[in-house]
């Protein structure tokens, strides 16, 4: 069983202790009691993963966080869930992919949401217009407006549950690069605006206080050390993943990752008045085996098909303005040219899951977009590679260059004639896409020799496995 099953069955457990606690009708929160325990879940630096990334075995997606957060939910647990921020991709160019991360959060009701480094690189008007139109509840305790010294979001938040006040602030590393942003706002000193931050939320009433950290692993750390009074933290910013969490000072803290692979789940048992007693911190891992979200993925998938059909359409005009370039003398000649002569290789490369690379992409849907094309097709974006399935269509697949090299080269001084090697396969087969490959066994499922299809049989059983785990 998957250790969100066991998580959720454990939750199963405590929910009635949570629901006796608590009082079943609808009360005002003030004279509610508090319930005995109180779930956070938290995500981080999403990096603008839409989707599950890593090919080999995709986990993550928003989908997948979906489906958590709302069982969790759903399951009655008193519950929040709170995103620490870094959503924004890595391409200043994708304003779109920007949007489209805030508004899927928002589908997901967060309680807060932080801000990162990575949120400002589009500048601060691009914040500001995505962070209204999602009506996400933004918060940073130390960020400002450097024309008017105002919070650029709220300092704090409270979310309010029956019986219960869980006051959420959010802090961002000082010495970090902000881009775009850069002139236009201020960080100021994170420990001191903690300390402010805490302070008013106990004042408001606050039982519990959580914290959402882009200062990076240490950073955040010394500031749990620092600052009392913080109950829970979701540590962001390059921050490695612990499966438990950690106490730090008086502290539970999550490390949960990014690019949304996982989530962070801390229970809290509480007292009589809603203060924190003693806790658990799990890392939820959001693999193939952790239902999508129906809704979710279907949202998703609409707003990347559409992604897909853009970047065809632009792909059309590029090689309208292309066509009056001369060609390259050196260019990618493909798989059939090589056949013509090696026709003992070129009939064994059918029977490997290298012919079905682009098969893939277009089942997928994502045949035009550019962070997939690379590693399944020949040359993408070189000169005399890959331009577009309807103007290269000798050049989709991986084919005999991607190993041994441009074809043109054949017979002069081709780097490629010893036979490619462990680093060929790991341009491809690299540590974000396919974290598993071992060259030692892989290759043999490749290697001329080898016509027993065993390679395609191996992908499509995997398809299989993953199709029927999400259905489920
Ligand atoms: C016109 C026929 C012809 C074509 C087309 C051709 N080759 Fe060759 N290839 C040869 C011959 C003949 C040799 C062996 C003689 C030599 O070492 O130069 C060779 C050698 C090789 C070798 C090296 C074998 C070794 O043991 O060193 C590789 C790899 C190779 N070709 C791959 C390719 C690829 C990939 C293509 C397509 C881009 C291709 N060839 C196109 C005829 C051809
Ligand atoms: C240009 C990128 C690229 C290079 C270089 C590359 N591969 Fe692949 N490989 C892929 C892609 C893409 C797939 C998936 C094809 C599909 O099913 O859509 C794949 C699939 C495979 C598979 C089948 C799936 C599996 O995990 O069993 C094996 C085995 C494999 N590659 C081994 C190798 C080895 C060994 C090398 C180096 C000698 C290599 N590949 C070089 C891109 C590449
Ligand atoms: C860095 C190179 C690289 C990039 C970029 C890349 N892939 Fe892959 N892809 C691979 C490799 C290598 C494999 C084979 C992994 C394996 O099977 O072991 C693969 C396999 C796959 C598979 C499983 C094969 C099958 O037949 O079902 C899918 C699906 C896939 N890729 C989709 C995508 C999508 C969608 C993107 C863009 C979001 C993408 N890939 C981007 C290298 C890449
Ligand atoms: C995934 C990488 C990969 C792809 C794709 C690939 N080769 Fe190879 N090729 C190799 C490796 C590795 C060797 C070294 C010997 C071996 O493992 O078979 C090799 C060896 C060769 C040789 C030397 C003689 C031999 O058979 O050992 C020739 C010729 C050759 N390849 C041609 C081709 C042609 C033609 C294609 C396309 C139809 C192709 N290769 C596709 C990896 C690849």
């Amino acid at each position: 069983m998957s250790h969100f099953a066991r998580s959720t069955s454990m939750l199963l457990l405590v929910l009635p202790l949570a629901l006796a606690a608590g009082d079943s009708r609808p009360t005002r929160a003030a004279s509610a009691p508090p319930p005995s325990k109180l779930v956070l879940i938290g995500t981080t630096d999403l990096r603008g993963e839409t989707s599950p990334c890593g090919c080999h075995t995709p986990r993550g997606g928003f989908a997948r966080i979906s489906s958590v957060v709302d069982s969790v939910r759903r399951s009655g647990a008193a519950m929040v869930y709170l995103d620490a921020g870094g959503a924004f991709p890595d391409l200043s160019t994708r304003m779109d992919l920007a949007d489209f991360m805030y508004s899927a959060l928002r589908d997901m009701a967060p309680g807060a949401v932080g801000v990162a480094p990575r949120d400002l690189q589009l500048g601060l008007s691009a914040i500001r217009r995505f962070a209204a139109d999602s009506r996400l509840p933004m918060t940073c305790a130390n960020l400002l407006d450097r024309a008017t010294r105002a919070p650029l979001f709220p300092p704090t938040r409270i979310v309010e549950l029956p019986g219960l006040k869980v006051g959420v602030f959010a802090l961002l590393g000082e010495r970090f690069e902000l881009g775009a942003a850069r002139d236009s706002v201020v960080v100021i000193d994170a420990e001191s605006a903690a300390h402010v931050a805490v302070t008013s939320l106990r004042e408001q009433g606050s039982q519990v206080i959580v914290l959402l950290s882009q200062l990076g692993r240490v950073g955040g750390e010394d500031l749990a050390t620092a600052v009392p009074g913080i109950d829970a933290v979701f540590l962001g910013h390059d921050v490695p993943v612990l499966e438990h969490g950690r106490r730090v000072g008086g502290s539970l803290v999550s490390y949960a990752g990014e690019r949304g692979q996982q989530i962070g789940m801390l229970q809290l048992s509480l007292d009589g008045a809603g203060r924190v007693g003693d806790g658990t911190c799990d890392v939820i891992s959001l693999g193939p085996d952790v239902r999508q979200h129906a809704a979710m993925l279907a949202r998703v998938k609409q707003f990347e098909d559409a992604y897909n059909e853009r970047m065809r359409h632009e792909q059309r005009l590029a090689q309208a303005a292309d066509e009056a370039d001369t060609d390259p003398i050196d260019h990618f000649v493909g798989g059939a040219v090589c056949a013509r002569c090696h026709t003992a290789e070129a009939a064994q490369w059918i029977t490997t899951a290298h012919s079905l690379a682009w098969e893939t992409l277009v089942r997928e849907k994502k045949d035009a977009t550019p962070d997939c094309i690379p590693c399944h097709v020949v040359g993408f974006r070189k000169a005399g590679g890959f331009q577009s399935a309807t103007s290269t269509p000798h050049l989709v697949n991986v084919q005999c260059e991607n190993c041994h090299g441009m074809g043109t080269t054949h017979g002069e001084n081709w780097v490629a004639r010893s036979g490619p090697t462990e680093g060929t396969c790991r341009t491809c087969h690299s540590a974000e896409r396919d974290p598993e490959f071992d060259f030692a066994t892989r290759l043999p499922l490749v290697t001329h020799g080898n016509t027993s299809g065993e390679s395609i049989r191996n992908v499509k059983a995997r398809r299989e496995r993953y199709r029927s785990g999400a259905s489920r």
